[in-house]
């Protein structure tokens, strides 16, 4: 039998997951499992998330949350190794080594600390430049060759494809260069301001939760900028359009294109009948998230068990990493 490859992911826990996570990250990653070819890791990343402004409830309270999100859209303990990043030691171990041979340059040039620095000017701290290397060794010591991601993580992937380079230069071949799985799912755009990526930071009204009621999808996406409605209007209908082809049945999504490009679309049906779909096709989702809301340490329990087998392959990797390196 040949050794299935392993295939790590990591996400940030910062608050419910919402649809464009869910259509990025999520999904593929439940496909990815369910297709039986993997040795699968999940990581939520505590310790990244810390490089944000976040105080320790919400960390905590967060963390937790995405933890129970994620089993509820279908990540099976069973079939992946879900864990929390500070569960496991070894994550910052390998990071400062990694932080040892990678050039300051190479961090200071990564999209998303330009990014990142700019959005937080009162809190450009070193973990923010150092993030690449602590992703470095989430993704190395489990020796991962396949890392699904959305586009904006490629240059952190890249760079750790070039710090196993520059640990194998220095201390022999020892890591295996890992590659992108590219989620092929185009990036959700903001409910109001479509010109940008769907998140968080910019308010309720700009997401769908996962755990939305159907009430509330009806209210946001009632809200959503369309065309009749401004200069971002177009995009705004691309966007819902783009969710209606990702949610719904071909034909209705056939139907509304026909309508677009004739000009007879009626926006408001659109979005009623795109709130119902995704209303829809989260309702099992509402109903795993409750129980797992109530039964907490279930969760607690399935990441206690997550952690223990991660730090197992973990604990080989440190091993012989501190042995190359000449620290045993
Ligand atoms: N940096 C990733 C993000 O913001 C999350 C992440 C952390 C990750 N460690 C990882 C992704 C390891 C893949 C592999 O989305």
């Amino acid at each position: 039998m040949t050794k299935k490859p392993i295939l790590i992911s990591g996400i940030q826990p910062t608050g419910n997951l919402h649809i464009g996570n869910y259509l990025g990250a999520v999904k593929n990653w439940v496909d990815l499992q369910n297709s039986g070819k993997y040795r699968m890791f999940i990581c939520i990343v505590d310790l990244h998330a810390l490089t944000g402004n976040q105080s320790a409830e919400e960390v905590k309270k967060n963390t937790l949350n995405l933890a129970i999100e994620l089993l509820a859209a279908g990540i099976d303990p069973k079939k992946t190794t879900l864990f929390v990043q500070s569960h496991v030691t070894g994550h910052t171990e390998l990071a400062w080594l990694f932080n040892c041979i990678t050039p300051l340059g190479e961090l200071e040039r990564m999209t998303q600390f330009k990014d990142k620095s700019s959005r937080q000017m009162k809190n450009i701290n070193a973990g923010l430049l150092t993030y690449p290397a602590l992703m470095a060794s989430d993704i190395l010591l489990y020796q991962s060759q396949r890392i699904p991601v959305g586009e904006d993580q490629v240059q952190h992937v890249e760079l750790t494809r070039s710090i196993a380079r520059w640990f194998n230069g220095r201390y022999g071949d020892y890591f295996t260069l890992p590659e992108v799985v590219l989620t092929n799912i185009p990036r959700v755009k903001s409910l109001q301001e479509p010109d940008k990526k769907m998140s968080k930071s910019h308010g309720e009204k700009n997401y769908i939760a996962l755990c939305d009621d159907p009430e509330v999808i009806q209210n946001k996406l009632k809200k959503a900028v369309t065309a009749s409605e401004g200069g971002m209007g177009s995009q705004g209908v691309q966007n819902l359009l783009g969710l209606l082809k990702e949610f719904g049945e071909k034909d209705v999504y056939e139907m509304y294109l026909k309508q677009e490009k004739d000009g007879t679309i009626q926006y408001g049906n659109l979005k009623k009948d795109l709130a119902q779909i995704i209303s829809d096709t989260f309702s099992d989702f509402r109903v795993e998230r409750k129980k797992y809301l109530s039964n907490q340490r279930r969760v607690l329990t399935i990441l206690k068990e997550g952690a223990k087998g991660a730090q197992k392959v973990a604990d080989k990797t440190l091993k012989e990493v501190y042995r190359l390196v000449g620290l045993r």
